[in-house]
């Protein structure tokens, strides 16, 4: 009975994004409104971006005439302009009541029929989330260019391996999920995909995959453009940041500062590698620069690919904004002048003044010069307290 009580209140919400699917969003409201099991009480809320095509109207004029059913509800969100898939889908989440939630296309790509294993999944065997899935066996992908195809498997290897993802199709656009494992969540909502978000940020959540075959559209065309690739990455690169510094907070300073000035050293050493390579390319090669001016690039490259190893991995600096990395550069190259002065300087006062051998002053220089560069970069370019 009382069971009975708790299926009753509870609803369903059916977010679809759209931008310029005159052609499908009609169509896609009828089937899922046969599609929806009597008993379930749902709302569908499309998210339109004012398409040009006047998908919203459609909807609009729609929503007068159509038969109202109390327990099926539609709705239409309009947004000013077009501002990406993710950013729609999260509008629809917020303005939604269900307790259980699916995402999925306007374009038939996403096959209706699969809304009800979603919605079992969640309320029969009580998974987080529900995932329709081209990529377990059973499912499929039609239509698709090999390019398209290969760029989909791609994408989804980088988040498989950069951001420690188990699902099997996390670039997935058509799942379910239950409302409340999103609570907490501060959403970037960066590009396209919105699922991969929600997996990263709710890590120990139960999962379901349930094959289904990605049809491509019939009608109307893909929104997927160069943008979308690389929101794609920004999205994953803010993603691969979250909740790093917990995971790998080394506790005691000491610790942290010496393995920071081994990677220093190191990068350093890798810079006569560079140099070295980079001065024969030029003069050798085929490009038969003068030597001189090989040296140079020499010099130029190994500072560069330095800094860029020293902000990355030495100092896990991720701040990549055009004007932060500018005057770190400009402060780097200043400390390694520097450091040159004081190697140059050390040198003559060890062998000249002191009587110390060449090889061992040059030694002893080189160390000191690398150290000072090392605790002035930590401290200024870097902006790091010095023992940390
Ligand atoms: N409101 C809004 N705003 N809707 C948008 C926008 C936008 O900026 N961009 C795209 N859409 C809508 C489209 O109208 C469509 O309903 C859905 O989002 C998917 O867009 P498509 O352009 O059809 O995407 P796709 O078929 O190339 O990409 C599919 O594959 C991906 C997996 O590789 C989609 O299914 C994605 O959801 C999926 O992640
Ligand atoms: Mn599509």
């Amino acid at each position: 009975m009382l069971k009975q009580v708790e299926a009753e209140k509870s609803q369903i919400s059916i977010i679809i994004p759209t931008y310029n699917e005159s052609e499908n969003i009609i169509n896609i409201l009828h089937s899922i409104r046969e599609i929806i099991p009597r008993n379930i009480s749902s709302q569908t809320i499309v998210v339109d971006d004012n398409s040009p095509d006047g998908t919203g109207k459609l909807v609009e004029d729609y929503l007068k005439n159509v038969k109202k059913i109390a327990d099926n509800t539609i709705e239409i969100i309009h947004r000013k302009a077009k501002d990406g898939l993710g950013s729609a889908i999260l509008k629809g989440i917020q303005q939604s009541k269900g307790d259980t939630i699916v995402v999925m296309d306007c374009d038939f790509s996403h096959p209706p029929q699969i809304i009800p294993k979603l919605i079992e999944s969640i309320k029969k065997y009580q998974y987080d989330i529900a995932v329709a899935s081209r990529y377990i066996s059973g499912g499929k992908i039609q239509g698709w260019s090999l390019k398209r195809k290969l760029m989909s498997k791609f994408a989804t290897l980088i988040a498989k391996k950069g951001l420690g993802i188990n699902t099997k199709d996390p670039m997935s656009g058509f799942f379910a999920f239950k409302r409340s494992i999103i609570k907490e969540l501060n959403f970037d909502a960066i590009g396209y995909k919105i699922l991969l978000e929600i997996l990263v940020k709710t890590k120990g959540v139960n999962i379901k995959e349930i094959p289904y075959t990605f049809q491509d559209r019939e009608f109307g065309s893909s929104k997927v453009g160069l943008k979308t690739i690389l929101d794609y990455y920004k999205s994953v690169w803010k993603l691969y940041r979250y909740g790093k510094p917990l995971e790998k907070q080394e506790k005691r300073s000491s610790v942290k500062f010496l393995s920071k000035a081994a990677r220093f050293y190191t990068v350093g050493a890798s810079g006569f590698l560079v140099n070295y390579l980079i001065s024969l390319l030029f003069t050798n090669g085929g490009l038969d620069m003068w030597y001189l001016h090989a040296t140079v690039l020499g010099i130029f490259a190994s500072i560069t690919s330095n800094f860029f190893l020293n902000k990355t991995w030495t100092f896990g600096d991720r701040d990549f904004r055009i004007k932060k990395i500018i005057s770190q550069y400009g402060k780097f190259v200043m400390f390694s002048s520097l450091g040159a002065l004081v190697q140059l300087g050390m040198v003559y006062f060890l062998v000249d003044g002191n009587d110390v051998s060449y090889p061992l002053a040059l030694i002893v220089a080189v160390i000191t010069a690398a150290f000072g560069n090392f605790v002035l970069n930590k401290k200024w370019t870097f902006n790091e307290k010095l023992l940390n």
